[in-house]
């Protein structure tokens, strides 16, 4: 066996050479375009295996544990966000330049953007209709469909805590996405007042959840600066679309309280 050297263990030579530019003459900025998308899913596979963590932490009670996922799973995000600055750089012409060349192809169709979106309660089984059974990881997302969501696991976590939550949402309809609830709501706010080390937590995941309505805010400037009110080459009406999910939070409950603390 050769020694183990950084290109080896990163399978560099693999990894550098997945870069594939279609423009023919050469568009400088499609390279950009393509390591963006590329980091955008790395980060998507580091999210969803903090997120399979969490869920387990969650389960067992441990809230250390969590706290220590969700501050990596906001920086993540963070970073996500900070990203979109350099996408900015390329111009609105330097994208037309190459878009014909991405045909149907796009971020719409990111199957592991879905599954966070699945994972984290914001099933909208809708969105299966934009991707294709044959495409790589389709099973795995139909099969994040059926499964328990990270705010099932939360009320797992919020048992351990004392906390009753409704028997209607721990037999719930999984394919379906979760709701806010106002019994959830009193628990969580019993715990902000009577419990410090737990508040640490419930402000992590609204920090997590905030910077995910930041992408999406981020996400469609980027879009109306580049293509304007043009259909996205996903199939969607573009800009309209993404609107309706501009404002989405993932955990209502812990926005919904702010009123009453
Ligand atoms: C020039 C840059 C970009 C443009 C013009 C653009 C355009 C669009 C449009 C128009 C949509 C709506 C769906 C459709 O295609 O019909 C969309 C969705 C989406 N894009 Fe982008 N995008 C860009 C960059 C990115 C980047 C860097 C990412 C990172 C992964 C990304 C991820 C996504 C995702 C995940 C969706 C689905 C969002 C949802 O369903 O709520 N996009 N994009």
């Amino acid at each position: 066996m050769p020694p183990l050297t950084y290109a080896n263990y990163l399978d560099l030579e693999k990894l550098l050479t997945l870069q594939n530019p279609r423009s023919t003459p050469a568009e400088h900025d499609e390279m950009l375009f393509i390591i963006i998308h590329q980091t955008y899913e790395l980060w998507f596979k580091q999210l969803l295996h903090e997120f399979d963590r969490i869920n387990r932490d969650f389960g067992a009670g441990k809230l250390f544990d969590a706290i220590h996922s969700f501050k990596r799973a906001r920086t993540i995000m963070k970073t996500l966000v900070g990203q979109i600055d350099i996408l900015e750089t390329m111009t609105p012409s330097s994208f037309s330049s190459f878009r014909d060349r991405l045909d149907t192809a796009s971020g719409f169709q990111s199957i592991q953007f879905r599954e966070l979106e699945f994972l984290l309660g914001y099933k909208r089984a809708s969105t299966l209709a934009y991707v294709k059974p044959d495409m790589p990881g389709y099973v795995r997302l139909e099969q994040r469909l059926k499964e328990r969501t990270v705010i099932d696991y939360f009320y797992d976590f919020l048992e351990t805590r004392g906390a009753k939550i409704p028997a209607e949402l721990k037999s719930r309809d999984l394919t379906q996405p979760n709701q806010p609830n106002e019994q959830v709501q009193a628990e969580i706010l019993k715990l902000y007042r009577s419990s410090p080390e737990v508040s640490i937590l419930f402000e992590l995941m609204t920090d997590f959840d905030e910077g995910l309505q930041e992408w999406r805010y981020r996400h469609i400037k980027l879009v109306e600066r580049t293509i304007g009110a043009k259909k996205g080459t996903g199939g969607s009406p573009g800009v309209p679309f993404l609107k309706q999910s501009l404002f989405h939070p993932i955990f209502p409950d812990l926005w919904a309280i702010r009123v009453q603390m």
